[in-house]
């Protein structure tokens, strides 16, 4: 009797379940998150390679960089689909729901060997006068804390080597003449900013 009675409770929750899930996945908003999550991770938080973590970006950050994207002036073969046609409205609904979620910080190993000297780089580029001292970023500036280490990397070379430029090109002037073991120095500093 008993056990029957726990397993009816069992299938009911299950049901509920399903219908819930259902549900979840009839809602177009719902439904483009699982997308995006495929690969910049459930919460936001990327495990995978060389992709950004979108958890506690700025909103207008990740505005901003959607839009650039979805025009094509900044050009990433990756994100082109996901971006097209997608409403402005849209996108700051994206934004928004990233801007709330809580960033963790990544899987990678840090480089204990290279910190001090990203430290010094950090201090003499003024990294945190844009990017505030705890690197959480504002406004149109990004979160640096918690990134990925290979995706700041590849960001930070794309700038430097003028691949990736945006409204705002402050960062192509900061990264001239920054050395790909300086670049790496940097990016290890950031990711033991915890
Ligand atoms: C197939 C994997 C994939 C999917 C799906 C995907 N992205 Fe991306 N996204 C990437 C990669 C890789 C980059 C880095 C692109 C580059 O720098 O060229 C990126 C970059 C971004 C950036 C720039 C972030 C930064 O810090 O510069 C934003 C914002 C973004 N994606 C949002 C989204 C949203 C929102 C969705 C869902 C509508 C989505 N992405 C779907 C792989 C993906
Ligand atoms: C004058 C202000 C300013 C300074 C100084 C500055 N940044 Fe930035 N940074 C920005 C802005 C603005 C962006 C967004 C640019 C864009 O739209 O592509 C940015 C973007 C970035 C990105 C891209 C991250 C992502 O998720 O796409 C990285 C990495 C970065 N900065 C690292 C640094 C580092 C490291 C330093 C110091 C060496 C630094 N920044 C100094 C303003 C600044």
């Amino acid at each position: 009797m008993r056990r029957s009675r726990t397993f009816s409770f069992a299938i009911a929750a299950a049901l509920c379940a399903s219908a819930a899930t259902q549900l979840r996945a009839a809602d177009p908003f719902e439904e483009r998150l699982q997308l995006c999550g495929a690969c910049h991770g459930e919460t936001g938080n990327s495990r995978m390679e060389n992709t950004p973590s979108l958890a506690g970006q700025p909103a207008l950050f990740l505005t901003n960089q959607l839009i650039l994207m979805r025009e094509r002036l900044r050009k990433s073969e990756v994100m082109a689909p996901f971006v097209k046609g997608l409403k402005d409205e849209e996108i700051i609904a994206l934004s928004e729901h990233y801007a709330k979620a809580t960033s963790e910080p990544s899987d990678e190993p840090v480089d204990p060997a290279v910190l001090s000297r990203g430290r010094e780089l950090a201090q003499q580029l003024y990294c945190a006068s844009c990017h505030l001292p705890g690197y959480e970023g504002r406004e149109q500036m990004p979160r640096l804390a918690h990134q990925r280490i290979d995706y700041l990397m590849q960001s930070m070379q794309a700038y430097r080597d003028g691949t990736r430029s945006g409204i705002d090109t402050s960062m192509n002037g900061v990264m001239v003449g920054v050395s790909d073991p300086d670049i790496r120095a940097l990016a290890h500093y950031l990711a033991s900013r915890r």
